[in-house]
């Protein structure tokens, strides 16, 4: 029994030694330039972790949302940040999928919600540690972001709709090509935006699954936080 717990022990302690002295050259390289951490580090954390880390769940007993939570030492690979030293911090090991079966945010759930950290996100986040980690205290306000129709919606659309929605064999004369042919909508429903007016814009119906005529729905309904995105776009003025 005793015997048992020693070497438990010992193949839980090398494995983190192993962890922490692992050649650091598989990390993403940290950017190279001045990060901002309310504008450009925080929202990466609210979009990957919080919902696992923060006010409502604790996974790991671990939360992100205030500074003394996101400072913890973890359970079993050390401090999650460690200011200066971005290559010994857990969060960006875990990040970089260099601890096993500590992928963060780990894979699985619905498509689009647990993607890995790209490259280039990982470089900004050990940018900031390696810059001193600054954290201000108190609640962080995110600044609202503006969403653009090349940046964020024709992707979607172009991703769900143009299989059926492209050049001049768009379906019911609809085509996702151009915001201004996205505006204009189609033969049937004419205009499908209203720009300030989600409410009334016919692609919000339809896309939200609240339009019971429109043909295969299946192939008409986003994902929620798709629809979000669109009805933020469509209210702030439906921006190029
Ligand atoms: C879908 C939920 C989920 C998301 C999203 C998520 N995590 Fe986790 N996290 C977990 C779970 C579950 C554990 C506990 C795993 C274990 O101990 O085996 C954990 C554990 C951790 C731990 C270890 C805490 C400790 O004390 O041992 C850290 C650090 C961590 N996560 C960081 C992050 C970071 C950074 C992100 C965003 C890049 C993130 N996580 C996103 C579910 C999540
Ligand atoms: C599998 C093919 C298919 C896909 C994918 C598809 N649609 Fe359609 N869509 C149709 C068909 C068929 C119609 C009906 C055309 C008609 O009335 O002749 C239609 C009609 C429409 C109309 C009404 C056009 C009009 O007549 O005014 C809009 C708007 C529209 N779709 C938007 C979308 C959006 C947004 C997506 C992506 C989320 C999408 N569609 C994905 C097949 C598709």
């Amino acid at each position: 029994m005793k015997f048992t717990l020693i070497v438990a022990s010992l193949t839980a302690f090398s494995a983190y030694a192993a962890e922490s002295t692992k050649p650091t050259g598989t990390l993403p390289p940290a950017a190279n330039r001045k990060v901002d951490f309310v504008g450009e580090i925080y929202p990466i954390f609210h979009e990957a972790c919080i919902r696992c880390h923060g006010p409502e769940k604790q996974k790991g007993k671990y939360r992100m949302d205030t500074r003394e939570g996101a400072f913890k030492v973890t359970s079993d690979h050390g401090p999650a940040i460690v200011p200066k030293d971005s290559a010994k911090s857990a969060i960006v090991l875990m990040m970089a999928g260099q601890i096993d079966e500590m992928l963060m945010p780990p894979p699985g759930g619905k498509a689009g919600e647990s993607d890995p950290l790209t490259a280039e996100q990982i470089g900004l986040i050990r940018a900031w540690i390696d810059q001193g980690a600054e954290w201000p205290s108190g609640p962080i306000a995110l600044r609202k972001k503006s969403i653009g129709f090349a940046s964020h919606i024709q992707p979607v659309l172009k991703q769900f709709c143009a299989e059926c929605h492209t050049g001049a064999s768009g379906q019911g004369g609809f085509h996702v090509d151009s915001l201004t042919s996205v505006l204009s909508g189609g033969e049937s429903y004419g205009r499908a935006v209203i720009p300030k007016d989600s409410g009334h814009s016919p692609l919000l119906t339809i896309v939200s699954g609240k339009d019971e005529d429109i043909p295969k729905p299946e192939k008409h309904r986003l994902p929620d936080k798709t629809v979000k995105l669109i009805r933020d776009w469509i209210q702030a003025g439906a921006p190029e």
